[in-house]
């Protein structure tokens, strides 16, 4: 079995002294097979990047344009040459709490293929729309509407993350990690290339190694866990076991 990929998340958090210390004390303790990455504010990109080794450092958000009278956004070309490999798209802050819509995502999402800069591409359903039995179908359409005219993939990866299991210490059982897994690779399998497909919502060192035993997860999106180094590191050791 491939190693996973872990992707930590850390939001709004950390300085650049802070992030800077993290990286450096990560990178004594990675191996060369681990495959760790750090979402890190635009502050640190390039501070972490510079001291990244075997992690890749990447951004949580990117402007669906290259440049242009846009005040307080982010291209992808200043992405890259911070040295970000990739980008966080449509995660579900963004979605919920900065009222980004899915035509902004598809844009990003071009805008990441066609600048060359890694997207993740995040999807997942609120509570009220599991309850409904509207998951899978939100899912879906989530997916259609950003990839839905795509005829490459590229690189890119997905990240299923219930809206329900953010922050919130409930995570999805991983009977319910796989089943929508499936769903989304039956949707990716358009394209006949593989691509990796992560699970995010309250993983923690002590859920971590039950969902990574399942095939159809190929890595995970984890925010509060990644903020110490600790836990975060035990998740990237458990992923080693596969
Ligand atoms: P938590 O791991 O804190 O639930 O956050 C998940 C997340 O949003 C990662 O992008």
């Amino acid at each position: 079995m491939s190693i996973p990929i872990i992707v930590g998340n850390w939001k709004m958090h950390k300085t650049i002294a802070e992030a800077v210390a993290f990286v450096k004390a990560l990178e004594q303790r990675l191996i060369p097979e681990d495959r760790a990455c750090l979402a890190v504010p635009f502050t640190a990109l390039r501070a972490c990047a510079t001291h990244a080794l075997r992690s890749r450092i990447g951004a949580q958000n990117m402007s669906d344009a290259a440049q242009g009278p846009f005040t307080g956004e982010i291209s992808a070309p200043m992405l890259l040459e911070a040295g970000a490999q990739f980008v966080l798209l449509g995660h579900s802050e963004r979605r919920h709490l900065f009222a980004e819509d899915e035509g902004l995502i598809r844009r990003k999402l071009e805008r990441a293929i066609h600048q060359g800069i890694q997207p993740i591409l995040c999807v997942g359903e609120l509570l009220e729309q599991r309850r409904a039995g509207q998951t899978e179908a939100v899912v879906v359409r989530q997916l259609e509407s950003a990839l839905g005219e795509l005829t490459d993939p590229g690189s890119l990866m997905i990240a299923y993350e219930p809206v329900w299991a953010i922050g919130t210490g409930e995570t999805a059982s991983c009977a319910q990690a796989v089943e929508m897994h499936q769903l989304i690779r039956r949707y990716l399998s358009r394209w006949n290339r593989p691509v990796p497909i992560l699970y995010g919502g309250s993983v923690r060192p002590d859920n971590a190694a039950a969902l990574l035993n399942e095939s159809e997860v190929n890595g995970l999106l984890v925010g509060g866990a990644s903020l110490e180094l600790d836990s975060f590191l035990s998740i990237v050791e458990q992923g080693r076991r596969g």
